[in-house]
């Protein structure tokens, strides 16, 4: 499986402090799923053209099963990650996000500030994670196996 794990962070991207979260999707994905993984590992500023064409690079051309963002969901200005998912996804899939958004908020109040989505482009998913570390733990392990079965159903299983 090749996974592509992006993660939009002004900060991160100037080296301003660590990637957290990108190193965070690994471990969780290989607790989650022992088999082989290629990774593809990035981190871009909260740019909506760049994280637009780096999705589109992802999907197309590295031709990637599985791309997760991490950041840029979130209410604020800078926050552009879902409006670029939307503009490269052919079609849409708001479970992710709905069900991201209600189980964690159990837990963490806050989570209902996550605009988070998932969808298809060509035979790659892209799912959009929140950037909190945390969040990825809350998170990931909620939509993985819905991940793995729309990965298997892109490619004719
Ligand atoms: N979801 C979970 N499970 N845990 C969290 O700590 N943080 C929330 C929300 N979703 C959070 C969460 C907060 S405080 C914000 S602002 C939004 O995710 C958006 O985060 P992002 O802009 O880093 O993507």
């Amino acid at each position: 499986m090749k996974i592509a794990r992006l993660t939009l962070s002004d900060r991160a991207s100037a080296g301003v402090y660590e990637d957290r979260s990108g190193p965070e999707i690994e471990r969780i994905t290989h607790s989650l799923h022992p088999g082989p993984i290629e990774w593809v590992r990035v981190v871009v500023p909260d740019e909506r053209h760049v994280i637009e064409e780096t999705l589109r690079q992802l999907c197309d051309n590295e031709t990637c099963h599985l791309v997760v963002t991490t950041g840029g969901t979130g209410p604020a200005s800078r926050d552009v990650t879902p409006e670029a998912t939307r503009a490269v996804l052919e079609r849409e899939l708001p479970g992710f996000g709905e069900i991201m958004r209600v189980m964690s908020f159990e837990k963490v109040k806050t989570a209902i500030l996550s605009r988070s989505t998932a969808g298809t482009r060509g035979r790659t998913l892209i799912v959009n994670l929140p950037g909190n570390p945390k969040a990825i733990g809350e998170c990931l392990p909620l939509v993985f196996p819905a991940i793995l079965e729309a990965i298997k159903h892109l490619n004719g299983e």
